[in-house]
C-alpha cells in the first residue's frame, strides 16, 4: 500500500512553482519560483521546526511521555507543534498576542491546544509580554517543554537539513537568489547556510516590514525603536539568536500596503493563496528580480496559507478599515457593507401607495432624513423629511395622502461595483445614491457614508 504511517510524514519536500502572469505583466525576465511551504500539513513553513525541536527534546530526554509543550508563537509554530502533539500524545499551551488572526487561534484550539492571548502592546521583557508569559507558564507546569524557537538550534537546523537541500536539488543547483522573511530567523539562517556552502555566490535577500529592526540592525549594528506594522509572524523589535543577519546579503523594507497587495495578487494571478508575510517576501523578490536577466533563478518562500487571514488582508472590509485598500477598489457594495456613519444596515424604503404619515413615522423611528420609494425593488421616487415638513406646513391634510402624490424624483442609481469616485461625484448633486445589483435596489449611500474614504 502507498500510505504514510501518520501525518508527520507529509512535512517538507514542498514543490517549487514558477510565477508566470505577474512576471510577464511586469516585464521581468528572471525565473521566479515559489517554494510552497503552505502545502505542509499544518499549512506553513513552521511545520519543519515543530517536529525538529520536539525530536531534539525527546532524544535528549527533556520531553517525557505525557508532557506539555509550551511556546510563544504567532500561530504557525504552534500549529506545527500541535501536529506532533496530536500524533504523540502531548498537551499544548500556546501564548500569542492579540495581533494574531482569529483563524490561527481557532485552528490551535481545534487541534486541542490551550491558547493564551497577551497584548501586542506589552514591552519585551515585561511580565505581560507574550514571551515572558510563555516562560512563566513553562516554569509553573511540571513535565513541560518550552523550546524557545527564537534561540533553539533545531529551528535553523531543520532548514539547513531540509529546506536548503530541497531547493538546491529542485533547481539542479541553478538557484541564484533566495528571498525570505525574518521572524525567528530560522528559515533564512538555516536555508542560506546550506545554500552558501553549496555556492557562496547565491545572494540571500531578507524582506522585512517597515517598523521592524532588521534592516538598520544589519546595516549599522544599531537597534532602532521598532514601530507597529500589521503583517503577522515576521520582523522583530529586538535581535534574536536564530536570526543570523550576517549571512543575509541585503535586507529590503516593505510596507504593509505592498505586502498585502502582493499577497492578494499571488492568489488572483497565480492561484497561490498565501499569507501577508509571503506578500512581503514576494514584493522583495520582485524588486530584486526586475534588475536580473533570464539566467537568474530566484526562489522565495510561501510561508503559509491565505486561509489563516480570511478575516484580515484577504477581506476587503478589513483592508478598507485599515485604509489599505486602493480607492478604485472601494466599491458601492463595500461602502454599503462597512458604513459606520450610524445609518441603518438594512435598506429602509417605502412603497408609493404608502400613507405619507406612515412614511414620516418610519423616517423618525429609523433616524433617516431621506428615503427611497421602491415598487417591486425598482426605484420610483424619493422622499426628503425637510421637503415633506415644508409641504405639511402649507397643507396638513397631506399626512393622509399617498406617498406617490408628494414624492420627488428617485435618487441616482449606481452599480454595486461602481467605485468611490463615481459615487462621490453623484453625491455632489444628490443627498443619496441607490445601489443596484442585478437590477435590484439593494442599498443606499448618503454623504456621511463617504466622509472617511481616501481620495
Ligand atoms: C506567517 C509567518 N511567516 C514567516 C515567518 C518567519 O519564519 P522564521 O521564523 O523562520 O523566520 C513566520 C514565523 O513565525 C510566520 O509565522
Amino acid at each position: 500500500m502507498n500510505t504514510y504511517s501518520n501525518i508527520l510524514g507529509l512535512i517538507g519536500n514542498t514543490p517549487l512553482v514558477r510565477i508566470n502572469n505577474i512576471t510577464e505583466q511586469l516585464g521581468i525576465k528572471a525565473q521566479i519560483y515559489a517554494k510552497m511551504e503552505s502545502l505542509n500539513p499544518g499549512y506553513s513553513v513552521k511545520d519543519r521546526i515543530g517536529i525538529s525541536m520536539i525530536n531534539d527534546a525527546e532524544e535528549k530526554g527533556i520531553l517525557k511521555p505525557g508532557g506539555t509543550l509550551i511556546e510563544a508563537t504567532s500561530g504557525n509554530t504552534g500549529i506545527g507543534m500541535a501536529l506532533v502533539a496530536a500524533v504523540r500524545g502531548y498537551k499544548c499551551v500556546f501564548v500569542m498576542t492579540d495581533k494574531v488572526s482569529v483563524e490561527k487561534r481557532r485552528y490551535l484550539k481545534a487541534m486541542g491546544a490551550d491558547v493564551v492571548i497577551c497584548s501586542a502592546a506589552a514591552k519585551y521583557g515585561s511580565p505581560d509580554h507574550y514571551v515572558s508569559t510563555a516562560k512563566r507558564i513553562a516554569e509553573e507546569t511540571p513535565n513541560s517543554f518550552y523550546p524557545d524557537q527564537y534561540n533553539h538550534p533545531a529551528n535553523p537546523l531543520a532548514h539547513y537539513r531540509t529546506t536548503g537541500p530541497e531547493i538546491w536539488r529542485d533547481t539542479d543547483g541553478k538557484i541564484t537568489h533566495f528571498v525570505s522573511s525574518i521572524g525567528t530567523g530560522g528559515t533564512i539562517s538555516g536555508t542560506s547556510r546550506y545554500l552558501k556552502e553549496k555556492n557562496p555566490d547565491i545572494k540571500i535577500i531578507g524582506a522585512d516590514p517597515y517598523g521592524s529592526i532588521f534592516k538598520q540592525y544589519k546595516e549599522t549594528g544599531q537597534m532602532p525603536e521598532a514601530t507597529p506594522y500589521l503583517v503577522e509572524g515576521i520582523g522583530q523589535n529586538i535581535a534574536v539568536g536564530n536570526a543570523d543577519v550576517k549571512i543575509v546579503d541585503e535586507i529590503i523594507n516593505i510596507t504593509d500596503r505592498e505586502s498585502f497587495e502582493m499577497s492578494r495578487q499571488l492568489g488572483k494571478h497565480e492561484g497561490i493563496f498565501c499569507g501577508g508575510s509571503t506578500g512581503t517576501i514576494f514584493a522583495g523578490a520582485l524588486k530584486v528580480a526586475k534588475n536580473l536577466d533570464e539566467n537568474a533563478v530566484v526562489v522565495f518562500i510561501v510561508c503559509d496559507t491565505g486561509e489563516h487571514y480570511l478575516t484580515k488582508h484577504h477581506s476587503d472590509e478589513w483592508m478598507k478599515e485599515k485604509l489599505l485598500l486602493e480607492p478604485q477598489k472601494i466599491t458601492a457594495g463595500l461602502i454599503n457593507e462597512t458604513k459606520n456613519s450610524g445609518s441603518p444596515a438594512e435598506l429602509i424604503s417605502v412603497a408609493p401607495d404608502e400613507i405619507v404619515g406612515v412614511a414620516l413615522k418610519i423616517m423618525t423611528e429609523t433616524g433617516v432624513t431621506q428615503i427611497p420609494v421602491l415598487e417591486n425593488n425598482v426605484s420610483v421616487g424619493s422622499l426628503r423629511e425637510s421637503r415633506i415638513l415644508t409641504k405639511l406646513l402649507e397643507d396638513r391634510e397631506l399626512l393622509n395622502a399617498k406617498v406617490s402624490e408628494i414624492m420627488e424624483e428617485g435618487f441616482p442609481i449606481v452599480d454595486v461595483d461602481a467605485h468611490s469616485n463615481e459615487i462621490k461625484a453623484q453625491l455632489q448633486k444628490s443627498p443619496a445614491v441607490l445601489i443596484e445589483d442585478f437590477k435590484r435596489i439593494t442599498g443606499i449611500i448618503t454623504r456621511s457614508d463617504v466622509l472617511d474614504l481616501p481620495k
